[in-house]
């Protein structure tokens, strides 16, 4: 293996479908921003892309859900998610979107010199088929139970579940999504890539790194669930996968006699990488090919362990097919983010979502990037709880850096009006605390770096802050505040190495926390740093002003943290303007009225009148009660409502109300709720019932 010149990152791009939220961030953009930002800091060229992937089923069932087109979609959350990203400092050199023209262009092409190089056939098969909805059904238009975890939700390309990637024929009880309805085969020709024509060098590729006799990655440096999960597949054996789909929206199929399809979404996306390298180049006159085709550029695609085959298996099949294109040396995925205790989701609004904690915690950018960092899913699933947040921040930003720098600062300007103190010359007035302190401290930067390369973000982090303790733990051994008036030489060479070791904390804490570091260099009066400055002699120049003490971190409250935990149980809707501008956060309140629906979708709705039975309280939920509604059927519905604070259990029996029946039963607390229960808002913002004028049997139908 050469020693690479320069590395491509990519990260994920993202379904335009939906804000982000931190499963999103700690799954594949922090991890690839606090590699990024390493590799910067030490000087290495590096390119560092991502965009919006706007095509697929997640787009244009999201957009039939909310009533609108892909395009208006499409739109709407990638100027979100841009925002985003930039708020949280994740510094891609580029945001792109694969419904630019550029993009359509390029995996046109791409598909043409695969189709030229004969890495397709054509196929017509037999596809399943949604009569009432006249669609084909393939990706995520299609569910059913997946055949490898058994979860009844798996869709048609993939099992949310357990990761694994599916075809819609691989799933048991097959259903559309669209109606619901129990789809038919239906012949259609498609282009398939026969991904059994390179089970061999897949597999002897991923397993020894071996590509056409030469070593091209080292296979002990990927991560054993990337690896065992490639070889599950591998070991099922690789099939043709078709790389085509019915629908208009996506990349039109470039060929004669193929109207009415397009790339497939995993087709198009990956090529997004490579397209958004071409925009960046364009923009700074710069070349791109080198980032793709050079064998001493080293290509990492950051991802999430859904997409681990994606990217491991199928998209470097077809970068070799296609031929000139480097293959990844890694595919660093991370597993999965849960929050309080249950999977994150985006459907049930059981989500931290960035551009809410942006508005409701302004300037703490790097305090969830440092409790995300701390957790991160690296090699199992792992848990974001808010108390976990406020233990970060309380015990370890607050305690530990703020503290340290805090106190630094204070003492500085106290004695030294603001200036690096000169330290006493050469070793006079050294002392035992002060060797300790520079061996252990030298050897902070090197293994922080190392354990970024190696994918260890954790422990890197866990290493950085390391030199925070350091500087804690010199403070109270040397007590420079008891020593100024006795020993003056002593305390200014303490202080001095102080606010080295404050310039060591900016360079080794800057990739995870890029905005406290910036900060810092402000402080201390530098300008932008490198690692190998990290404890440079020279840096601190005695006699330079330095700035005031600051807080850098603020506590954390227990009221500020249960409101958070309020907030998610409530399960508030989320909130889908983008801001107006890039700047300022404007959330525009949702439109007074909705648009207009068909009679059909009001009709689609079963309101009834059901007369409630028994309320009793869900144990560890302070705003759900449990009802037992009668709505005419045999026996009453078990339905959960978030009304506890508005009524007592005991005055519900025996009224009457409105039930929507047909909605999807869903999970909450561990109960299934059938149904949900109509009700409006007084002027106070209690709510009240919405009764029928006079008594009505139970089940009488509202229209
Ligand atoms: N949009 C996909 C997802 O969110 C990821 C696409 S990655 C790419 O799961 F390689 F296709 F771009
Ligand atoms: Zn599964």
């Amino acid at each position: 293996m050469k020693s690479p010149a320069r590395t491509t990152v990519t990260a994920a791009l993202p379904y335009a479908n939906g804000p982000l939220h931190i499963g999103h961030i700690a799954g594949a953009y922090l991890p690839a921003d606090i590699y990024v930002r390493s590799l910067r800091a030490r000087g290495k060229e590096v390119l560092f892309i991502c965009g919006s992937d706007e095509h697929g089923a997640a787009i244009t069932l999201r957009a039939l859900k909310e009533g609108t087109t892909p395009q208006a979609i499409v739109d709407k959350y990638h100027a979100l998610m841009g925002k985003a990203f930039v708020d949280f400092g994740i510094g891609f050199d580029i945001y792109h979107r694969t419904s630019s023209e550029l993009h359509r262009k390029t995996s046109q092409e791409f598909f043409l010199q695969l189709n030229a190089n004969g890495a397709f056939t054509e196929n017509t098969e037999e596809q399943y088929y949604d009569t009432e909805a006249k669609q084909f059904l393939a990706d995520r238009y299609i569910m059913g139970t997946c055949p490898h975890c058994g979860n009844p939700d798996a869709y048609g390309d993939q099992c949310e579940k357990c990761g694994s990637a599916l075809s819609p024929k691989d799933l048991i009880d097959p259903r559309s999504t669209l109606s619901g309805s129990k789809p038919v085969l239906k012949p259609t020709k498609h282009w398939y890539l026969p991904m059994e024509r390179s089970q061999q060098w897949m597999q002897e590729w991923i397993n020894t790194g071996m590509l056409d006799g030469a070593q091209q990655h080292d296979p002990a440096e990927w991560k054993p669930q990337v690896l065992g999960q490639c070889n599950s597949w591998l070991k099922e054996g690789l099939r043709p996968r078709a790389m085509t789909r019915d629908l208009t929206w996506g990349v039109p199929v470039p060929l004669p006699g193929a109207e009415g399809k397009a790339l497939y979404v995993w087709l198009d996306a990956p090529i997004g990488y490579i397209s958004a390298t071409k925009q960046w180049a364009f923009d700074h006159g710069a070349d791109w090919e080198k980032w793709w085709k050079a064998d001493d550029t080293r290509l990492l695609h950051f991802i999430g362990k859904d997409n681990i085959v994606f990217h491991a298996i199928i998209f470097p099949i077809l970068l070799k097919e296609h031929g000139g294109f480097i293959l990844p040396q890694n595919v660093p995925a991370n597993e999965f983010l849960n929050l309080e205790g249950q999977k994150l989701s985006t459907s049930r609004n059981w989500a931290v979502w960035l551009h809410e904690y942006i508005e409701r915690w302004p300037d703490r950018q790097d305090e969830l990037r440092y409790a995300l960092a701390t957790i991160l899913p690296e090699f199992r699933d792992s848990e974001f709880t808010w108390k976990d947040f406020q233990d970060k921040n309380n015990n370890e930003l607050v305690a530990i850096i703020g503290n340290f720098v805090q106190r630094v600062f204070v003492l500085c300007n106290k004695y030294y009006d603001g200036k690096v103190p000169q330290p006493a010359p050469s070793n006079a007035a050294q002392g035992e605390h002060d060797t300790v302190l520079w061996g252990e401290l030298s050897a902070i930067p090197g293994k922080v770096a190392e354990d970024i390369d190696k994918f260890r973000f954790r422990d890197a982090l866990l290493t950085a802050m390391n030199a925070a303790r350091l500087g804690n733990k010199y403070l109270t051994d040397t007590e420079p505040w008891k020593l100024h008036k006795t020993d003056p030489d002593r305390v200014r060479t303490v202080l001095f190495n102080s606010l080295r070791i404050t310039a060591a904390l900016s360079v080794v804490l800057e990739p995870f926390l890029p905005f406290t570091a910036q900060k810092l260099r402000t402080m201390l009066g530098l300008g932008e740093l490198k690692w190998g400055d990290a404890l440079r002699e020279g840096l601190m120049v005695p006699g330079a002003p330095i700035a005031e003490a600051v807080h850098l971190f603020k506590p954390i409250s227990d009221e500020e943290i249960a409101a958070e935990v309020d907030r998610l149980k409530s399960n508030t809707p989320v909130v889908q303007q983008p801001p107006a501008t890039a700047t300022a956060p404007v959330i525009t309140p949702e439109p007074a009225m909705k648009p207009h629906i068909s009679f059909d979708d009001f009709s689609r709705m079963d309101i009834r009148i059901g007369t409630i039975k028994e309320a009793e309280k869900v144990p560890k939920a302070d705003k759900l009660l449990k009802l037992s509604i009668d709505v005419g059927e045999a026996a009453p519905r078990t339905i959960v409502s978030g009304i506890a604070q508005h009524f007592a259990p005991e005055e519900l029996p025996g009224k009457q109300v409105l039930v929507l029946c047909n909605l999807e039963p869903r999970k909450m607390r561990g109960v299934e709720s059938q149904g949900m229960v109509l009700m409006a808002e007084d002027a106070q913002g209690k709510l009240v019932f919405v009764q029928p004028g006079s008594e009505v049997p139970a089940g009488g139908e509202v229209r």
